[in-house]
C-alpha cells in the first residue's frame, strides 16, 4: 500500500495528544477510528475534538463545512476490535511501557499484517515495543507536538528493526496530513525533548532558587529568545506529570543530572498541580 491510499487511521488513546492526532488526520481527509478505555472517555475525547475544531473555525482556519466533514470522518469506541479495518495505527496511550506493550500485542492480532504500528511516545524505546510484536520492521515512533492540531512538526523515529519502507511510508503520510517530518534514531528524547527537558528543568530550578519571578522567567524567554511561550507556561501546557516522567526517562538513559527532575517540579506533581489539565500549575486556570 502507498501512503496516499491510507483510507482509515486508528488512534488508540484520545487524551490531549490522541484527540489532536485524530483531528489532524480527519482534517486532512482521512477517516479515523479512535479507541478509549470506556464510554465516558470516548465522549470526552469527542468533546475535545469538537472544541478544537470550533476554535479552528473561530480563528478562520476552517469553514463550517470543513468542520462538519472532519467530524463525520471520526468514530470513537471502547473496543480495540473496531480497528480491524484500519490502514495505519497511531498509539497515544499513557507513557507507560507495559501498557503500550499490551496495546501493541492486541493490535498485532486485530490489525491486518501489513499495517504499520506507530507510537506517539516522547521517550520510550521503540526497539522494545517493536520486539514485543510479530512485525518489528513495521513499528516506529510518530511523535506529535502539543497542540497537535497546530504544531507543524512530526518526529519520525526509527527503531533498530524498523525498515526503510516503513520510514518512507510514515514520512510521506506525515506530509499528507500537513506536517513537516524530521527523522531521529531511537534514543530517549529524540531531537526535541532531548533539548527541551533540561531547558524546562533549569527554568523550574531558577524559580525555586528565587532568581526571578515566574512571570519574569517567562517574559525573558518570550521576549529575549522569541519563543511563543515561556518555559513555565509551556510546562503547564505539557502537563507537569508528563514532564517529570520524560525527565526521569532521560535521566535513566543518560545519568546526567541535568535530566533529573527538579525537586519543585516533583513536589508540585505530588500536590496535584499538573498544569492546565488540573486547573493549576505554575499559573491558575481555575476560572
Ligand atoms: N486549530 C487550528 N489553528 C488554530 C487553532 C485551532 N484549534 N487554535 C489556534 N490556531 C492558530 C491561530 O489561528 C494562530 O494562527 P496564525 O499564527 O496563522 O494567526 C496560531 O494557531 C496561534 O494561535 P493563538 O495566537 O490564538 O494562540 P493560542 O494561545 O491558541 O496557541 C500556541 C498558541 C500554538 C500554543 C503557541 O503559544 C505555541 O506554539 N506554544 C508553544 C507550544 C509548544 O512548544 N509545544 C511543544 C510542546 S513539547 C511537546 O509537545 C513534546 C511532548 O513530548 C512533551
Amino acid at each position: 500500500m502507498n501512503p496516499e491510499d491510507v483510507k482509515k487511521v486508528g488512534v488508540v488513546g484520545c487524551g490531549i495528544m490522541g484527540s489532536g492526532i485524530v483531528e489532524v488526520c480527519a482534517k486532512a481527509g482521512v477517516a479515523v477510528a479512535y479507541v478509549e478505555v470506556d464510554d465516558e472517555r470516548v465522549g470526552r475525547g469527542r468533546q475535545a475534538i469538537e472544541r478544537s475544531l470550533a476554535r479552528a473555525v473561530e480563528k478562520g482556519k476552517l469553514d463550517e463545512a470543513g468542520r462538519d466533514e472532519a467530524l463525520a470522518r471520526i468514530s470513537g469506541s471502547s473496543d480495540l476490535g473496531d480497528l480491524a479495518d484500519v490502514d495505519l495505527v497511531i498509539e497515544a496511550v499513557t507513557e507507560d511501557l507495559a501498557t503500550k506493550k499490551d496495546v501493541f500485542h492486541s493490535l498485532e492480532e486485530i490489525t491486518k499484517p501489513e499495517v504499520l504500528l506507530a507510537t506517539n511516545t516522547s521517550t520510550l524505546p521503540i526497539a522494545e515495543l517493536a520486539a514485543s510484536t510479530n512485525r518489528p520492521d513495521k513499528v516506529l515512533g510518530l511523535h506529535f507536538f502539543n497542540p497537535a492540531s497546530i504544531m507543524k512538526l512530526l518526529e519520525v523515529i526509527r527503531g533498530l528493526s524498523t525498515s526503510d519502507e516503513t520510514i518512507q511510508f510514515a514520512r510521506t503520510f506525515g506530509e499528507r496530513i500537513g506536517k513537516t517530518t524530521v527523522l531521529a534514531k531511537d534514543r530517549a528524547g529524540f531531537i526535541v525533548n532531548f533539548l527541551l527537558i533540561p531547558f524546562l528543568n533549569s527554568a523550574v530550578q531558577m524559580l525555586d532558587d528565587g532568581v526571578a519571578t515566574k512571570e519574569d522567567i517567562d517574559a525573558g524567554v518570550q521576549l529575549g529568545l522569541g519563543h511563543p511561550m515561556g518555559p513555565l507556561t509551556l510546562l503547564d501546557l505539557i502537563g507537569l506529570d508528563t514532564a517529570v516522567h520524560a525527565s526521569n526517562v532521560l535521566y535513566e538513559e543518560f545519568k546526567d543530572p541535568m535530566y533529573s527532575p527538579p525537586t519543585l517540579l516533583k513536589r508540585m506533581v505530588a500536590a496535584g498541580y499538573l498544569g492546565r489539565k488540573s486547573g493549576k500549575g505554575f499559573y491558575d486556570y481555575s476560572s
